[in-house]
């Protein structure tokens, strides 16, 4: 039976069997020092030369050749031992050794942090990338944190649900990912930006509760904090007020940190809140670094911002919303939106949570009636047909008894490079996307065949580029 290198320290004395990749080989003339990794860590292993053939085995073993190696755990002598490392009181006496698969010789260096190793190199062998303790860690540390929130919102009565990916072209700001439809040639589906309406369609539905670890599609500018698919932890309330949402979300934020990061220090709470008029005045931007003390990793500033203006002037000097075209205004504006009055002061019920410097979330109370969204759109300068073509869905089902109702989402990935102190969100994705949004392991985006094309009824007009650098054809043929 395998052990994982962790469980070793249990079994001073025993023979155990380990299996897992050579992360390091050191020839010390007779001896030779082996370091395995599995997916628990790393453990030290010796081999001597009292087994010739063992220890001609063990001179073929590369870094990444993956092992069957059975031995014999002994404690290190005192001068060798490491008492930082999980395993660096023992050692296993070397006794079989199986090879299970021999390696190339990695294009990248696994053994240290990665971060200094260009990008190009990390993603187009991301698999060996990823086998890089960190990013092993990451992974992991995101799972727990999935689960954690998980848990907490199914004790709190809240019922996850998956809502579609082929959907409809939405107005959330950025441009949408479009998939051709076969049946209907001409006709597409767009990704998700996110789930909103379908969250708010689940309200309608009666759900009350609801959340969904969902993922989003935004065609716009990679950066560090931005990716092309992004995961957001999505959810909406019933019969709530922003006080709920706020309150419910800083909770969770509080008990995912203490729980899973008890390292880290929350530097106020509860969040204080800033108002977008005194974060743009005091700090010149609406996600401000409240941190009294930018040096420590280990510290934590959250703050919600508050009392966004609801529209904003555009170039063509119409109107567009800021956040969220589905939100409601706060209160003691309603009466300017039915009206169409003031429009510029209108401010909305949206609430950002901002962590250090970055915004980690968003959400509103959303406008539950369809003559106030009905306003929105006009504002917007949006005609009655535009408007039933694009939300005709949202104002009728409004109109069967919608209920009062609000939510959030966070950007999951930046939370998680947060509490995991990386420096940019590919850290923390699995598979993430380069800066021009392409996927370099699996070569994506990729020509398709023809025939699937023809299929689509879709012919693709040359790239400009491809266009520019054919070689010119002379009369003679000739280039
Ligand atoms: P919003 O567009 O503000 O709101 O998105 C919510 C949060 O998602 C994160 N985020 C991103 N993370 C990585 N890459 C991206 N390209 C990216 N874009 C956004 C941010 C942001 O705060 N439906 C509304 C939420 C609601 O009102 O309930 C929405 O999507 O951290």
């Amino acid at each position: 039976m395998r052990t994982l290198s962790i469980e070793a320290k249990t079994s001073i004395g025993k023979s155990i069997t380990l299996m897992g990749w050579i992360d390091i080989r050191r020839d010390h003339g007779k001896l030779i020092f082996l370091e395995l990794r599995d997916a628990a860590g790393k453990i030290q292993l010796v081999v001597t030369p009292k087994n010739a053939e063992l220890h001609k085995i063990a001179e073929t073993l590369r870094p990444e050749w993956v092992v069957e190696i059975t031995g014999e755990v002994a404690a290190r002598p005192d001068a060798m031992k490491n008492p930082e490392h999980p395993t660096g009181e023992i050692e296993l006496k070397v006794t079989d050794i199986l090879v299970l698969n021999e390696s190339l010789t990695p294009p990248l260096d696994i053994s240290s942090g990665g971060l200094l190793i260009g990008e190009e190199v990390r993603m187009k062998y991301r698999y060996l990338d990823i086998r890089r303790p960190r990013l092993n860690k990451n992974l992991k540390n995101r799972f727990k944190a999935l689960k954690f929130i998980r848990d907490f919102l199914s004790e709190r009565g809240f019922t996850e649900v998956e809502t579609p990916s082929l959907s409809k072209s939405t107005p959330e700001g950025a441009r949408d990912y479009l998939v051709p439809s076969r049946i209907e040639p001409g006709k597409f589906y767009a990704l998700p930006q996110s789930p909103q309406q379908y969250k708010q369609l689940l309200m309608v539905g009666g759900l009350e509760k609801y959340f969904q670890i969902a993922r989003c599609f935004r065609d716009e500018d990679t950066r560090g904090d931005r990716q092309p698919e992004f995961t957001q932890l999505d959810l909406e309330m019933s019969f709530v007020q922003a006080e709920d949402v706020i309150k419910l979300n800083e909770e969770l934020l509080i008990n995912l940190i203490r729980a899973n990061y008890p390292e880290k220090t929350v530097q106020e709470i509860p969040f204080p809140r800033v108002s977008y008029k005194e974060a743009m005045e005091k700090y010149g931007t609406d996600r401000p670094d409240l941190r009294k003390n930018k040096e420590d990793q280990n510290l934590l500033a959250f703050c919600w911002v508050v009392d966004f203006p609801f529209f904003e002037k555009t170039e063509e000097g119409g109107f567009t919303f800021t956040h969220n075209p589905f939100s409601a205004p706060k209160a003691e504006f309603m009466p300017d939106l039915m009206n169409k009055k003031n429009i510029g002061e209108i401010l909305t019920t949206q609430y950002d949570v901002v962590l250090n410097g970055f915004e980690i979330g968003g959400g509103s109370i959303r406008n539950h009636k369809p003559d106030a969204l009905k306003k929105v759109f006009e504002i917007m300068g949006f005609e009655e047909k535009k408007i039933t073509e694009n939300f005709g869905h949202m104002l009728e089902a409004l109109s069967y008894g919608a209920p009062p109702h609000g939510g959030i989402a966070w950007g999951f990935d930046r939370l998680m490079m947060l509490l995991e102190n990386e420096p940019n969100i590919r850290e923390v994705i699995a598979f993430p996307k380069t800066g021009d949004a392409r996927d370099l392991m699996m070569e994506a985006p990729s020509e398709v065949p023809k025939e699937q094309l023809k299929e689509l009824r879709i012919s693709v007009e040359k790239p400009r580029e491809k266009i520019k650098n054919r070689p010119r054809l002379h009369r003679d043929g000739s280039n």
